[in-house]
């Protein structure tokens, strides 16, 4: 019983939407309808500012932290319970139920999430992602390399077991998913760069 309460409470835990409701209490904005439309960090930064962005990403980051790190280190679930916890959470996130669904794209409550469940792997993702956003000023190219690197280091450098790998591919799936039109804006060439107002 304990496993199935998680599951949903993970997912109650990932729809507290970091930027929605600073931006809905702080601006009275719902930061939806603005920028990217994206209720995430990088659209945070771009409508309500980089203080509020930044929190944005700490609230955000630190639901992944909490339910990964309760499922791992509390209740000692498996890995792959955990995972599923993860991706519960990330889910909600994505697809908040009082939003009409309509979320974020994952990357902070991943990036969280991941660094409780395997720190040393996670880091080296969350390199990647710094060194193509400084270069590219493109934070959804960073993101997508960002998935695309968990999956390729914790598919060919984990120790885990395949069912593990599956969820994980699932989660990086998912990711890539929710960045469909910044794929279609990056194929276009029109893709939102740090610095622009879009
Ligand atoms: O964290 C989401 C980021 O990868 C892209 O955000 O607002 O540019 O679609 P945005």
């Amino acid at each position: 019983m304990l496993f199935p309460i998680s599951l949903v409470l993970s997912y109650l835990i990932g729809t507290v939407s970091g930027s929605y409701f600073l931006g809905k209490i702080f601006l009275n904005v719902d930061v939806r309808e603005h920028g990217s439309k994206n209720a995430g960090t990088t659209n945070a930064m771009r409508v309500l500012g980089k203080k509020l962005g930044v929190i944005t990403f700490i609230i955000d980051f630190l639901k992944g932290v909490l339910v990964a790190f309760i499922s791992k280190f509390l209740f000692d679930f498996s890995d792959e319970y955990t995972l599923l916890i993860i991706l519960a959470c990330i889910i909600g996130h994505d697809y908040p139920f009082y939003m009409k669904f309509k979320g974020g794209k994952g990357v902070a409550t991943t990036l969280g999430a991941f660094a409780v469940f395997d720190f040393k792997l996670t880091f080296i993702c969350w390199i990647v992602w710094m060194l193509l956003t400084i270069f590219t000023r493109i934070v959804s190219l960073a993101s997508i390399g960002f998935f695309l690197s968990i999956f390729v280091l914790f598919t060919f450098f984990g120790f885990y077991s395949i069912y593990s790998k599956i969820l994980i591919g699932i989660i990086c799936i998912l990711g890539i998913y929710r960045h469909k039109s910044n794929i279609l804006r990056l194929l276009s060439g029109t893709e939102n760069k740090i610095g622009n107002r879009r």
